[in-house]
């Protein structure tokens, strides 16, 4: 079976190698001006997040998370698309979560929504407490990519999803549609915002058994990719990553 097979494990490091209380200094040096036109600009180019949450098919009293939240732009989407669900938004940022809670009391859903400051990594039943644990979904979206231990979010993200339950990925493709100097200058582009396209996702989904690979949509140039999935097929992947690992030791 396939498997991800990149990076760093059993650690959450950001990408200068530092520990995840730098991490989050790190975002918010990110965003700490950015946020003020983060949902202006990225919409531009961080393609299939309303396609991913049209498929999400929420029943009323489901609850769902999205991992690395921002502004809250999607969940405000998702709360108006469905207004009965359940909505949590965790993010490392406090200057995003700032936006994020602006944002919420502008639209009126600052009472409907739970937002707090964590780290996807360490997602667990104490991150809103007992009552909202487990999901039923779970949301990344061009979160993974800024995710410095990216497999330990997702392993987190599958042991907090009910086994049901589905989680959606949406994130940069590996660019391989691009030409080679304007993939090298957009790539170039992102590490400034400390954002690195996981190719690796991508590709491991593709290599994956038939009907394994759940529900897949990559965009021209494969610049963007959705992934809707269940938490076991999840879970599959990440342990025979671990399993190569061992025998590779
Ligand atoms: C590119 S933004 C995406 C925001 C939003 N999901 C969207 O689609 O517009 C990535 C977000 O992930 C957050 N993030 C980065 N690393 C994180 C981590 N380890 N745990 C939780 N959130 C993280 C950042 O603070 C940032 O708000």
């Amino acid at each position: 079976m396939a498997a991800f097979t990149f990076i760093a494990e059993g650690r959450c490091t950001d990408m200068s190698g530092g520990s995840v209380g730098n991490h989050s200094a790190l975002m918010d040096q990110v965003y700490r001006r950015q946020r003020h036109i983060y949902d202006l600009s990225r919409k531009y180019f961080l393609f299939g997040r309303d396609r991913a949450i049209r498929k999400f098919g929420l029943k009323p009293g489901e609850r769902m998370i999205e991992i690395g939240c921002g502004t809250a732009r999607n969940l405000i989407r998702i709360a108006r698309s469905y207004p009965d669900a359940k909505l949590f938004g965790l993010d490392a940022s406090q200057e995003m979560l700032r936006t994020a809670r602006a944002s919420l009391v502008h639209a009126g859903l600052d009472r409907a929504i739970a937002l707090t400051q964590g780290y996807a990594e360490k997602l667990d039943r104490e991150t809103f407490g007992p009552s909202a644990f487990p999901f039923d979904q779970a949301l990344f979206s061009y979160s993974l990519s800024m995710i410095p231990d990216w497999r330990a979010a997702l392993a987190a993200a599958a042991e907090a999803v009910k086994p049901q339950g589905t989680l959606h990925i949406v994130d940069f493709g590996d660019l391989m549609g691009m030409p080679g100097p304007a993939r090298g200058i957009f790539r170039a582009w992102l590490r400034r915002f400390h954002v690195v396209p996981r190719s690796e996702i991508l590709q491991t989904i593709e290599k994956a058994a038939a009907g394994a690979a759940g529900d897949l949509w990559i965009s021209p140039a494969r610049f963007a990719f959705t992934w809707r999935v269940s938490p076991k097929t999840m879970k599959g992947l990440l342990l025979s990553h671990v399993a190569q690992g061992s025998q590779g030791s």
